[in-house]
Formats: structure tokens, C-alpha cells, sequence
């Protein structure tokens, strides 16, 4: 099936990958395009709808970012907040510097009845803007204002052009899908036909299609992407799919054995677990920096392959679980690169192994919602998280078996009283990370001079950004006292506040 595209171009807006989520949340398929290569894109892709985004530019700016708006001849376009300024100024508006930021939660006021904005049941809007549309161009009408903002809302309905300065993306916004509902299905028409279950099909179709009669391997690692991809691959091609599961020795207490389990209980799948501990410590001794130790972990998988290449060879694709998120991280020329994501990249050439990569256009809820209709069980679909050069990056500092074992127990303590105590729906990752630094303790009569542990939760819809799970005071202190008397090695433990950004989730 063919889905109409909707582009949302991005201008560097921290919250623009929200926008392309909540289109597919409407059953809209969307992909977002850097503003540099949007010309090429929509000349090629020829998209249904355009959503132009939020950025932290203005358009008075000398090589403000812009586009050439006679390319949308034809097509709607929603712009939002830099997205609408643009508009307006490219159309003949005018927008003019603010003297102050306005930031925050504003109730729209002055609603057009009919526009856009007269969906909205509820009239608080997130805004976060400097600069401000003072004059809409020829043929719009504003159709919502605030106190300080004198147009929080335009459109011009005959030529299918709408701008919002406030954000209706975020949560902040509470109702802010009506505005995307009302310019992806009533403007634009759209069929809403983005769903797991067409997703499904279209994977199945496709991944028959790449194959062939051709034989894949893929690499699993428990969870949920990787199992998710292993079950689309069963579906599709059954027994012409090997699981490898390399056991590296950076997992969580207990995991490895849970993945054999699941795996050869659940799934039934030709499964090769590779054990390799010893590869792992000994290429990481002596290793600190954190991309260093990425890279050196991402070799090693491809060394575990080549190693076991006897029972592996007969094989032409590697599958590997990586998400949309990674594609934009990895590839856009205006994000900054700030981690490498080991999965994602080609494999050198001498393994002679074509990547297939069915999950390349999933957000990670829609990851969830395609296993679960899948009929995954919820203990794979709900999983957290986890890096796939696991406890390697939540280890400052050298890696050795002595520091992972310290590291996984005071981990599994965090985690089982998580559970116990029912927080776990609420968290998006939890763990523990051990810290190269040492300091002084007291211990009986003893003083001590160990590593300390820091506890990380964060709440997240999609790992973009995130906040420190606010558990109780009582509930940290009594993980910590656990911690500090059933962990040798620790003394001391700390909880990270710190959202993301300006923090990530992960400690290097
Ligand atoms: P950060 O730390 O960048 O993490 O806020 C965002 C999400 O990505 C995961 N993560 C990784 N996943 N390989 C992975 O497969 C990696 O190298 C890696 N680094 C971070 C992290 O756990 C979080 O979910």
C-alpha cells in the first residue's frame, strides 16, 4: 500500500519529532526531512501535506534557514511556530523581533468560529517564541490571539495554508491534536490508514520481497526492538531466519538467561547464543573514553560473527532493530552528533552481509504496538530500554568483570524494588550506574575508600527528552541503605535529577 506522505521539514525545533509522531498517532504516515534537502525531498517524495516546524533561528537572520515556498504550489502546509513565521514572511507578512521571549502556557483568545483553532476544546496553548507575526500576508486571517501575542493563529482556507505560533505537539498543548487532526484530515483529506496491522502486512511483503529465498541472521539481544524484528521475521520467512544472541557479559543480572528462555519458549526460532565474556573484557581493558568503548563493542559483534562464521556462513542479510529515531539522529545535517548508535551503519564489506533493517521507519511506541499485535508477550513489549553496548556505557571508566558485577547487582536492587513497589508503569529507563571516582566512607569501624552508584529514572515518550522520576524521599534512601550493604564495593549512592537535555539518559 502506498501511504500519503506527510513531510514535516525541520528547522531545528527541539520538540519536531513529536509533530511527526502525532501525525502517525491520526494514521498519517509522516517523515521528517532536514530544511536543507527538503526541495529535493518533496520534488521526489511529493508529500500529501507539509508541516513546516519550530526552530530556534529567526527569519530576520542573514541565512536564516528558508524554503522555497513555490514548491508547495498545490500541496497544504501547516506552519508552527518558526514554521508560521516563515510563511508569513515568505508570503508578503510581516514578523518583528520581540523585545522578550514569551514562554510558557497562554490561553488563545479571540477564536475564529470555523477556523482551525474552534476545534480546540480546551484554549490553553504552549508557547515558546521570540520573535512574532505582526502583519499576516495577503489573503490570511488571523484566527486567534493571546495578551501578547497578536497572532497566535492564521489561515488562509483557499490556498490550504495555516500557521500556529504555539506548539500543539506537546503535551502542554492539551489539545493540541485537533489542530493537526483538523489540517491532516479535514484540510488535507488524508486517509488515515497508518496502522500496526497495515504496517505488518507491508513488513511481511517486504521483507519476502528483499529476501528472497535468501537466508537472514539476525542479532538479538532481548529487547523489545530486537525481538520484535525476530518475530516479523518469523512471520515472514520462518525457518530461513538464524537469532544469534552474543552474550557479551555487559547485560543485566539474569538477562541472558531470560533472552535463552524467551526466546527458545516463545519463539522457537533456530537460536545461536555466542558466549563471549573473555573477547568483550579483554578488547575493553584499559578503555575509558565512552565513544572508544562503542566502538570497540560494535567490532566485537562483528568479530563474534566472523568467529562463528562455520555455523553462520550460509547466511545473506543481517536484520538489525533500528528505529526511526536512530535514522534521523544518525543522519541529519542539523542535529549534532551526539552519540553513535552502533546499530546503525553498514557492516564492512568482507562480511559480505546485506543489513535489513524492517523497523527503519518506527517510532519506538509503534515498535511496541507492532509486537503486541504480533501477540508478543507483555514482558518483551514493555521492556525498558536498554543500549545495546549495555552496562559498557553505564560504567565510567575501565570495564572489568569485577566493576559489572558490582554494577548489575546494585542495579538488579534498584530495579526489583522499582517493581516491587508498582512505580515500574511509570518509568521509561531505570538503572545504575557505577561512577570512576572514590571516595571516603565509614563502614563498622572501618573507613572506607570505594566507587559510588548513581540511580537514574527518567519519565520519556520517546527518549528525546526526559525528566528524573520523582520517587519518594523514603523509597531512595531504603534502596540506597540495600545498596551500600549488600553491594561490596560501593559506598556511597546518589540519585541523577538532571532531565535531558541538557543531560541524556544514558551517563556516557
Ligand atoms: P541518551 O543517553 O542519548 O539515550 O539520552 C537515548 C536512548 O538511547 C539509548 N542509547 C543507546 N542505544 N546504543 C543503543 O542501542 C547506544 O550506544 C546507545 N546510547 C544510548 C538510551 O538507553 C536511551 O534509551
Amino acid at each position: 500500500m502506498e501511504h500519503q506522505l506527510v513531510t514535516v521539514i525541520d528547522f531545528g525545533g527541539q520538540y519536531n519529532q513529536l509533530i511527526v509522531r502525532r501525525a502517525r498517532e491520526l494514521g498519517c504516515y509522516s517523515e521528517m526531512v532536514a530544511w536543507q534537502n527538503a526541495a529535493e525531498h518533496i520534488k521526489t517524495r511529493k508529500p500529501a501535506a507539509v508541516i513546516l516546524s519550530g526552530g530556534p533561528r529567526s527569519v530576520l537572520e542573514q541565512n536564516a534557514p528558508t524554503l522555497d515556498f513555490s514548491l508547495l504550489e498545490g500541496i497544504p502546509v501547516l506552519g508552527i511556530c518558526y514554521g508560521q513565521q516563515l510563511m508569513a514572511h515568505n508570503l508578503g507578512g510581516q514578523v518583528s523581533p520581540s523585545n522578550e521571549r514569551e514562554y510558557g502556557r497562554r490561553h488563545l483568545s479571540a477564536m475564529v468560529p470555523g477556523s482551525q483553532v474552534a476545534e480546540l476544546q480546551n484554549d490553553l496553548v504552549w508557547m515558546s517564541h521570540g520573535d512574532q507575526v505582526e502583519k499576516v500576508p495577503p489573503g490570511f486571517k488571523v484566527t486567534a490571539t493571546t495578551e501578547s501575542c497578536p497572532v497566535a493563529a492564521m489561515e488562509n482556507v483557499a490556498d490550504r495554508r495555516y500557521g500556529v505560533q504555539f506548539h500543539p505537539e506537546v503535551s502542554h498543548t492539551p489539545d493540541g491534536r485537533a489542530i493537526l487532526r483538523h489540517f491532516l484530515l479535514q484540510v488535507a483529506q488524508l486517509r488515515a490508514d497508518w496502522t500496526a496491522e497495515n504496517f505488518i502486512e507491508e513488513s511481511i511483503a517486504r521483507i519476502r520481497e528483499e529476501v528472497g529465498s535468501g537466508k537472514v541472521l539476525c542479532a538479538v539481544s532481548g529487547g523489545v526492538d530486537s525481538s520484535v524484528v525476530a518475530a516479523l521475521l518469523s512471520e515472514a520467512i520462518g525457518d530461513q531466519t538464524t537469532c544469534v544472541f552474543v552474550d557479551h557479559g555487559l547485560l543485566r543480572k539474569g538477562e541472558a538467561e531470560q533472552v535463552h528462555r524467551m526466546f527458545t519458549e516463545v519463539f522457537h526460532p533456530h537460536l545461536v547464543v555466542i558466549q563471549a565474556h573473555d573477547q568483550f573484557f579483554s578488547a575493553l581493558k584499559g578503555v575509558t573514553d565512552p565513544e572508544a568503548k562503542r566502538k570497540i563493542i560494535g567490532e566485537n559483534f562483528v568479530i563474534c560473527f566472523e568467529r562463528n562464521r562455520a555455523e553462520l556462513q550460509d547466511h545473506d542479510f543481517l536484520a538489525q532493530g533500528t528505529l526511526y529515531p536512530d535514522v534521523i539522529e544518525s543522519g541529519s545535517p542539523t542535529a549534532s552528533k551526539i552519540k553513535t548508535h552502533h546499530n546503525v551503519g553498514g557492516l564492512p564489506d568482507w562480511m559480505r552481509l546485506k543489513v535489513i533493517e524492517p523497523m527503519r521507519w518506527l517510532f519506538k511506541d509503534e515498535v511496541r504496538e507492532v509486537g503486541r499485535k504480533l501477540g508478543l508477550p507483555s514482558e518483551v513489549v514493555d521492556r525498558e530500554p536498554f543500549p545495546g553496548p549495555g552496562l559498557g556505557v553505564r560504567i565510567l571508566g575501565e570495564v572489568t568483570p569485577e566493576r559489572v558485577k558490582i554494577t548489575q547487582d546494585a542495579d538488579w536492587i534498584f530495579r526489583e524494588e522499582i517493581r516491587r513497589n508498582g512505580l515500574h508503569p511509570g518509568i521509561w529507563q531505570s538503572y545504575a550506574a557505577l561512577l570512576d571516582v572514590r571516595s571516603v566512607g565509614v563502614m563498622g569501624d572501618e573507613r572506607t575508600y570505594e566507587q559510588p552508584i548513581v540511580l537514574r529514572a527518567v519519565q520519556s515518550e520517546d527518549a528525546m527528552t526526559a525528566q528524573a522520576f520523582p520517587f519518594d524521599f523514603g523509597f531512595l534512601e531504603h534502596v540506597a541503605n540495600r545498596i551500600v550493604n549488600e553491594v561490596k564495593g560501593v559506598n556511597r549512592v546518589l540519585y541523577d535529577l538532571t532531565s535531558k537535555p541538557p543531560a541524556t539518559i544514558e551517563w556516557e
